[in-house]
């Protein structure tokens, strides 16, 4: 497969930008080779700049939920641009997109924001103001953006590339954050008898999604809401990631709902930008209301609700349906059971863990990975030779162990054809890896 294309754009990007990316695990670092540079995308299909075709697994890293460029969503999106980009003053398509979030989750009242950074750091604030109080409760795994006082053993590149923390966040800021290991209510217990008075809020992903998959135990989420609530606290549901991907509404749809309890704020993200730069965090209205300018919480954007990305978020939502998730959840079974086949096939020892339709493969374990420590003792110098392996056969994974694969709408048999088709030699490929270990 030619790659000079994507080799020469790296080169210039590395010229100009740190490490030649604008976002780090987009550098290969963990396994290796040139990062290949798309130039475009439809359906389940990525082109790049060398004329290379994908199957793609990383969907933005969730965002793409219906596949790229769906007619009515850029028809949408054409329609919106036409009509002017930003206004800076309140807009129809950003109250449509509330409603919609409103009605589909346990929020009664959103903020929209730009990133999903932004949706953690201001849940945090409000949590903080709220409740006159600055500790902060976090899983140690867990990845809520690049917010500094969450960035202690935090997932996602943090992990990939083994940062073990992050200078320039002043000791200060991490000083009131408290990390336990996922899915330890004892943990979580302990530190609330000690704290509980000082305790602003928990923040949990609702399915971690960026330390590999790991779902939370039944009833753990439960427990959080629960014992946050006792100790005056609040808990937070990060579901920029599960948002109206793991199923409908989000994970909570999955524990919440069913069980009958509600987080009391919940940060979006991702699908609910359509891919645009769009999130939302939101909650109970009397929190909510503690915001500016209905109340003192600061907070802003001056591209907050834009029009374009509204709209698109809204498209994508609306075309969600429960038809679609229906569908989606039978591909992401479809994809898991091919992926575990061909592994078992060649003998490589791996856990599929699953929240919803996300899922992501534990390489080298034999049980399942109930938090960090687990996540981190996968073999990732098998997953890095089945990566290259799959991406050499146009099958385009996340390049990271510790990361979830996102199935589309668009993912169809063609789609499902080359992917079985590249299995068995990556696995083999992962099978060697795991030989080869000193
Ligand atoms: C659970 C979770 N929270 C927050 C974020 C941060 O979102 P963003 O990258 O849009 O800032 C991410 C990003 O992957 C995420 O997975």
């Amino acid at each position: 497969m030619a790659t000079d294309r994507s080799a020469e754009l790296f080169q210039r990007a590395r010229r100009v930008s740190p490490g030649g990316v604008n976002s780090p695990v987009r550098a290969f670092k963990a396994v290796g080779g040139t990062p290949r540079f798309m130039t475009s995308g439809e359906g389940a299909w990525l082109t790049d700049a060398d004329g290379n075709r994908y199957v793609d697994f990383v969907g933005s890293w969730g965002p793409m939920l219906l596949g790229h460029a769906h007619p009515q969503v850029v028809s949408a999106v054409q329609e919106a641009v036409a009509r002017g980009t930003s206004f800076g003053t309140p807009a129809e398509p950003e109250v449509a997109l509330a409603e919609e979030i409103v009605e589909r989750t346990s929020v009664e009242s959103v903020r929209l924001v730009t990133s999903g950074t932004e949706a953690t750091m201001s849940a945090l604030r409000l949590a903080r103001g709220v409740t006159g109080r600055d500790r902060v409760v976090k899983f140690a795994g867990c990845y809520h953006g690049h917010v500094d006082s969450l960035l202690a053993e935090a997932g996602s590149g943090v992990v990939t590339l083994g940062i073990p923390g992050t200078p320039g966040v002043p000791a200060h800021v991490t000083a009131d954050t408290i990390v336990l290991p996922y899915n330890d209510v004892d943990a979580v217990e302990a530190a609330f008898a000690e704290f509980g008075g000082e305790i602003a809020c928990v923040i949990t992903e609702a399915a971690p999604g960026n330390m590999g998959l790991v779902p939370p135990a039944p009833g753990f989420n439960a427990a959080l809401a629960r014992i946050a609530s006792e100790h005056g606290a609040l808990f937070i549901s990060d579901e920029v990631m599960t948002g109206f991907r793991a199923a409908r509404s989000g994970h909570w749809e999955l524990d919440g709902q069913r069980e009958g309890w509600a987080p009391d704020l919940v940060t979006f993200g991702k699908v609910m930008g359509g891919g645009f730069p769009s999130a939302a965090f939101g909650g109970r209205r009397d929190l909510m209301e503690h915001l500016a300018p209905a109340g003192p919480v600061y907070q802003a954007g001056t591209l907050a609700g834009n029009p374009v990305a509204t709209t698109a978020g809204l498209t994508t939502l609306r075309l969600a349906t429960p038809d679609l998730y229906t569908d989606l959840l039978a591909t992401s079974l479809r994809v898991r059971d091919l992926v575990g086949e061909a592994l078992l096939g060649a003998g490589v020892p791996h856990v599929i863990q699953a929240a919803g339709t996300m899922f992501s493969v534990m390489w080298g374990v034999t049980d399942p990975v109930t938090d960090f420590a687990g996540a981190q003792r996968q073999d990732t110098a098998a997953f890095a030779a089945f990566f290259s392996s799959m991406l050499e056969q146009g099958v385009y994974l996340p390049p990271s162990a510790f990361e979830t694969w996102f199935v589309s709408a668009a993912h169809d048999d063609a789609a499902l054809t080359t992917l079985s088709e590249a299995l068995p030699a990556a696995a083999h490929a992962a099978a060697r890896a795991l030989d080869d270990r000193p």
